[in-house]
C-alpha cells in the first residue's frame, strides 16, 4: 500500500495488519521512553485546510514518536491566505522531500488528486464528506480492545450521517470486520440510497436497545447551508443519547468534537460506557501504525534501510 485514501483501499487482512502494528506501538507507548528510531531521517508534512484537534495533533505526535522530522502547516496563516493553490502549496512543501503528506481538505477527492502531484505517500486525514480512513482504523482498534471481534455485533451510527465522512468510512470498516450497521437520524440527515451500502436505516431511536455499540455524530453546522432540523432542542429531544436511552452493556463512541447536551448528554460522555477517551488514545498508536506501514512496507517511498521491529527498539532515537 503506497497511500491511504479510503478505507476501501484495505481488505480485512490489511486492516488487521494495521491493528496488530498499532498494538505493538501501544506496548511501546507504555514504556518510559516512547520514541523509536524507525523513521529517522524521513520527513512527514501535515497540511490541514480544515480545523482539527485530534487528527492533526496525533499525526504530528505519531511521526515524532517514530523519529521523523515533521512540518505542520495549517492553511489559515499560510500562503493559502494569499491565494496559493493546493497544487502550488504541495509542490512547495515537496521541495523538502517528504516521505508522507497528511492532508485534510474540504473537497472530496483532494487527497486522491495529490497522488498525481507528489512522490510522497498521501494520507487522507478527511476530505469533505467523503472519507476519514484513519478515524475508522482507530475506531476499529478501540473496539477490538474493548469487545474483541466485531463479527455479528450490531453498531448504530446516529446523527448527521449526511455530512459525515466518518459515517461513510465507518460503515465500510465496521462491515468489513463483520458487524451489522444501522444508521439513524432525521430523514433530512440520512443520505438517500444509503441502504445500498448494506446498512439498515431508521428515522427514530426505536430499537436502539439491540445495539452493542452506539456511535454518535454531531450536527455539522459548518457544512449545512440550510436548516436540516426544525430546532436543536427538537433534535436533542428525538435523537440525543442519554442515560435513559442506554442499557448497561451498551458502549458509546463519538469521533469528536462532541456537542455536549445535543447529540449526547454529559452523563454519558463521562460514564464508563463511553469509549471517547480511548478513541483519542488509539488515534496516536494507529497513526503510528499507518505511517509505519506506508513508509516501511514493500511499496513505500522511503529512502533509508529496512526498519527494525518497533517492539524491539525502545532506545531513544
Ligand atoms: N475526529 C476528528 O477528526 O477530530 P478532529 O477534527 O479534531 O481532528
Amino acid at each position: 500500500m503506497k497511500h491511504l485514501l479510503s478505507i476501501e483501499d484495505l481488505d480485512r487482512d490489511g486492516i488487521e495488519t494495521i491493528l496488530e502494528r498499532a498494538a505493538s506501538f501501544a506496548e511501546v507507548s507504555r514504556r518510559e521512553i516512547k520514541k523509536v528510531p524507525t523513521l529517522r531521517g524521513q520527513t512527514v508534512v501535515t497540511l490541514f485546510y480544515e480545523s482539527s484537534t485530534r487528527t492533526s495533533s496525533s499525526f504530528e505526535l505519531a511521526a515524532k514518536r517514530l523519529s521523523a522530522d515533521v512540518v505542520s502547516v495549517k492553511a489559515g496563516g499560510s500562503s493559502v491566505d494569499k491565494g496559493e493553490s493546493l497544487k502550488d502549496t504541495v509542490e512547495t512543501l515537496s521541495a523538502y522531500g517528504p516521505s508522507a503528506i497528511v492532508l485534510r481538505h474540504p473537497h472530496a477527492g483532494s487527497a486522491d488528486m495529490l497522488t498525481d502531484w507528489v512522490d510522497a505517500a498521501v494520507i487522507n486525514a478527511g476530505d469533505g464528506m467523503h472519507q476519514h480512513p484513519s478515524q475508522t482504523l482507530l475506531d476499529l482498534f478501540t473496539l477490538r480492545n474493548s469487545i474483541g471481534s466485531l463479527e455479528g455485533r450490531s453498531i448504530w451510527i446516529i446523527g448527521d450521517v449526511l455530512h459525515s465522512r466518518v459515517a461513510r468510512s465507518n460503515i465500510q470498516g465496521f462491515q468489513k470486520m463483520g458487524a451489522s450497521v444501522t444508521v439513524a437520524g432525521p430523514p433530512t440527515l440520512i443520505p438517500r440510497g444509503i441502504e445500498s451500502t448494506g446498512c439498515e436505516v431508521r428515522y427514530s431511536l426505536d430499537g436502539l436497545e439491540s445495539a452493542d455499540v452506539v456511535y454518535l455524530l454531531r450536527l455539522q453546522n459548518e457544512r449545512m447551508g440550510e436548516n436540516f432540523v426544525p430546532s436543536i432542542r427538537e433534535y436533542a429531544r428525538l435523537f440525543q443519547v442519554n442515560g435513559r436511552r442506554l442499557g448497561p452493556r451498551q458502549l458509546v463512541m463519538h469521533p469528536g468534537p462532541v456537542n455536549r447536551g445535543i447529540e449526547i448528554s454529559s452523563d454519558v460522555i463521562d460514564s464508563d460506557r463511553s469509549l471517547i477517551a480511548e478513541q483519542v488514545a488509539s488515534g496516536l498508536v494507529v497513526r503510528m501504525a499507518i505511517l509505519y506501514e506506508l513508509l516501511t512496507g514493500p511499496e513505500s517511498v522511503r529512502i533509508d534501510s529496512a526498519p527494525e521491529d518497533p517492539v524491539q527498539i525502545g532506545e531513544p532515537a
